[in-house]
């Protein structure tokens, strides 16, 4: 399929999706995102993709909303149309997504980043919130997510005044799984992605929203919520198989079932 704002291909079972707005620091306006989630969504419903990839290019994985789309709305115009609807939407995506990220990952671009599961980060990678800088807030998650990866007063300073954060800085708060150099972050991402697409299809899903339910959820009810998961894990075949490939010291073969 062709698209006009995004790069699709996949290798093995990992799925990537490449924003392709290099003149515009690939900010992301409506056609880029509603590709983006098509093309995630496709993904996600495909038995033969395990995991998934979000990338940028060396200078931008994203700057941020397209800020010309944006400049002359109206809060109801803004109401009415999905464009923020696109992070719930990459949130809900129940297969593992990793974003890939060189040079700026800038406003809705470090939201987008976030709302992934993990950032693969080349040392290039800034994040940021400069969105004070227009007059406004983030509005895809940016002081949420961030404030629980950073904790509030680094937080406060990054929505407040602008600061952006270093790849390594990224790192050290956890905010990324790990910063390489530019020319292999995507080789290191697809390295990560393949290992994980290997794995156990239903165990992985059910892995991914039992660490996402940490935010949505009190302790106990998290753990109760975990149990449920970890129970409903012994109707599969993949447990049968797990569990009898180890105890006979072989390699399980995964259905997914
Ligand atoms: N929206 C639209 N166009 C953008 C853009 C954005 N977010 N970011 C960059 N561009 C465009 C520039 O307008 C420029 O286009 P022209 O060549 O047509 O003038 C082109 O990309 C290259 O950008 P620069 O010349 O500015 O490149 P630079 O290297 O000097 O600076 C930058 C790079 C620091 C990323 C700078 O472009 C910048 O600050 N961009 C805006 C970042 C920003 O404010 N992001 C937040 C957006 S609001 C948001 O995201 C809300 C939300 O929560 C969802």
């Amino acid at each position: 399929m062709t698209h006009q704002y995004i790069l699709t291909r996949s290798e093995g079972r990992v799925g990537i999706v490449q924003f392709n707005r290099p003149k515009a620091m690939n900010a992301l306006n409506r056609g880029l995102m509603q590709e983006t989630m098509d093309a995630l969504d496709a993904f996600d419903a495909d038995d033969a993709i395990g995991c998934m990839i979000v990338t940028g290019n060396e200078r931008a994985f994203a700057a941020g909303a397209d800020i010309k789309e944006m400049a002359t709305a109206t809060p109801a115009e803004m109401l009415d149309n999905p464009f923020i609807g696109y992070w719930d939407r990459l949130s809900k995506i129940s297969k593992p997504v990793i974003a890939a990220v060189s040079g700026y990952a800038l406003g809705g671009g470090c939201e987008l980043a976030m709302a992934c599961d993990m950032i693969v980060a080349s040392e290039t990678a800034q994040f940021g919130q400069p969105e004070i800088n227009l007059g406004i807030i983030p509005g895809a998650g940016g002081t949420q997510r961030m404030t629980l990866a950073v904790g509030k007063a680094l937080a406060m300073e990054i929505m407040l005044n602008g600061r952006f954060l270093s790849a390594d800085e990224a790192l050290n708060y956890g905010l990324v799984n790990r910063v390489v150099p530019a020319e292999v972050v995507m080789d290191e991402a697809l390295k990560l992605a393949s290992e994980i697409a290997a794995r156990a299809p239903i165990a992985l899903r059910l892995a991914k929203e039992a660490v996402n339910a940490v935010y949505e959820m009190s302790l106990q009810s998290g753990l109760a919520h975990e149990r449920r998961l970890f129970y409903m894990l012994f109707s599969t075949e993949d447990q049968s198989e797990g569990m009898d490939a180890f105890i006979n010291k072989r390699k399980a073969v995964w259905q997914g079932k």
